[in-house]
């Protein structure tokens, strides 16, 4: 088989990227180990910057998007008892996010993609990718029906997450890691019950962090921090609205509790792989990093070098020109690099270290108060939160 793009993975990135591409005239198959159902229904993120928005606008996604997203124009931070707003309208000139689930955008473009009769193979076992320093890179795959597939493409772009196989067919000796591992978790729940809170609450307690969110006007999405190696199963629904009840206490103000409809357990850690680019292969999304959920920048970075990526592989399929290509990865790094530093800020801010005593809590609760208490500092988390520019890959600049 023959197509101009081979693209592993079907979350946001991948299913992404195929439909910019199909905009511009570029071809492309996606291939995916789980269910169509699966991917529908794995719960993650909630919360687009307005570039994230504006990137579904432009490849006609949006029409859900529109009607149901909610804008949001600020969070509070809580601590010490305390419930601070920080008003992004005000701070950043008007800009705000849009709470919409990761569960929808991945629907919109599924449902986008199997309209436009484009392929996405779910179900697919022993994904291979080879020739990747040869301008005709190979993806294998054996399909759900049993059938082994080679399929000989211009460029093969790795959206397929941090476990996937892409990265790791990157040869090591060319590629750079920075990495750590936070010690907590977050357990999420997913409630049939409406949000208490008109924005999304993040909370610093002695007991651990806690965060409410939310879905729709009717579904709320909330978050503990938890021990690394926890197990779900000592976390029966009474125990997490108890803990959650406890870590948002105000005075004056009720959590509204519900049935729990998904409850899971994630680890949290920060990730940079560098290059994003060997040969023909472009990495992208959760493949070549990974952000602590505390700053919602993982999907947003996702998108945000997908659109990068489309540009640059529509420039060197149809127009020869390699120069785009040979900036994604770098461009791509200045975003992730700033989105890795204020996940990692946030995360450390709020959350408790095991064992890490007192001095820790009175220099997060100092930051805190600063942080809500300077314009400055309030327009700093701001600024970061709503997002960054749309990257200009122009190919006439350098
Ligand atoms: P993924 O969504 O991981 O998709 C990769 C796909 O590749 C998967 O479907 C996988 O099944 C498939 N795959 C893997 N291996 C193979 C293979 N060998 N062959 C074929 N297919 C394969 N981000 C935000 O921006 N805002 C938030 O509010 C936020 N909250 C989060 C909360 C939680 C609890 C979690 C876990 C994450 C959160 N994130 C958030 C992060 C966000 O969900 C991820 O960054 C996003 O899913 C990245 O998209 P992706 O397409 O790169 O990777
Ligand atoms: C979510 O709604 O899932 C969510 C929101 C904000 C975050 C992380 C997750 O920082």
């Amino acid at each position: 088989m023959r197509t101009q793009v081979g693209i592993v993975g079907a979350g946001p990135a991948g299913l992404l990227l195929s439909q910019l591409l199909a905009r511009g005239g570029i071809e492309s198959i996606v291939v995916e180990i789980r269910s169509r159902a699966y991917c529908e229904a794995r719960q993650r993120a909630g919360v687009l910057e307005a570039g994230s928005v504006q990137v579904l606008r432009a490849a006609g996604v949006s029409q859900r998007l529109d009607r149901l997203g909610l804008e949001h124009g600020g969070i509070y931070l809580q601590f010490a008892g305390e419930r601070h707003h920080i008003d992004f309208r005000d701070l950043t000139g008007g800009r705000t996010v849009t709470v919409y689930a990761q569960t929808e955008v991945v629907k919109d473009l599924i449902a986008a993609r199997l309209s436009a009769q484009q392929r996405i193979e779910f179900e697919v076992t022993d994904t291979e990718v080879a020739d990747l320093d040869t301008t005709r890179p190979v993806l294998r795959y054996t399909s759900a029906g049993g059938k082994r597939t080679e399929v000989n493409c211009d460029a093969i772009a790795g959206c397929d997450g941090f476990h996937g196989i892409c990265r790791p067919a990157i040869p090591a000796s060319v590629r750079t890691v920075h990495e750590c591992d936070y010690p907590y978790a977050w357990l999420g729940i997913l409630a049939d019950v409406p949000p208490s809170t008109d924005e999304l609450i993040y909370c610093h307690h002695p007991r651990g962090f806690a965060l409410h969110s939310m879905r729709t006007p009717q579904i709320s999405r909330l978050y503990l921090q938890v021990a690394p190696d926890e197990d779900i199963g000592a976390w029966p629904d009474e125990r997490i609205w108890d803990e959650l009840r406890r870590r948002l206490a105000l005075p004056g103000w009720e959590l509204k509790e519900g049935a729990i409809m998904d409850k899971s357990i994630t680890p949290m850690r920060s990730f940079v792989g560098a290059p994003m680019r060997y040969g023909r292969l472009f990495l992208a999304g959760d493949a070549a990093h990974i952000v602590p959920p505390t700053g919602a920048k993982g999907l947003n970075l996702a998108l945000a070098d997908v659109a990068v990526l489309a540009r640059a592989l529509t420039s060197l399929i149809r127009g020869g020109r390699a120069d785009l290509a040979d900036r994604y990865s770098g461009a791509c790094l200045n975003r992730v690099w700033r989105a890795t530093h204020f996940s990692w800020w946030m995360t450390t801010m709020l959350h408790a270290t095991p064992g890490a005593g007192p001095m820790e809590a009175q220099l997060q609760l100092a930051q805190l108060r600063y942080t809500t208490g300077s314009r400055a500092a309030a327009t700093t988390l701001a600024e970061n939160y709503v997002g960054y520019p749309p990257l200009k890959l122009n190919p006439d600049t350098p």
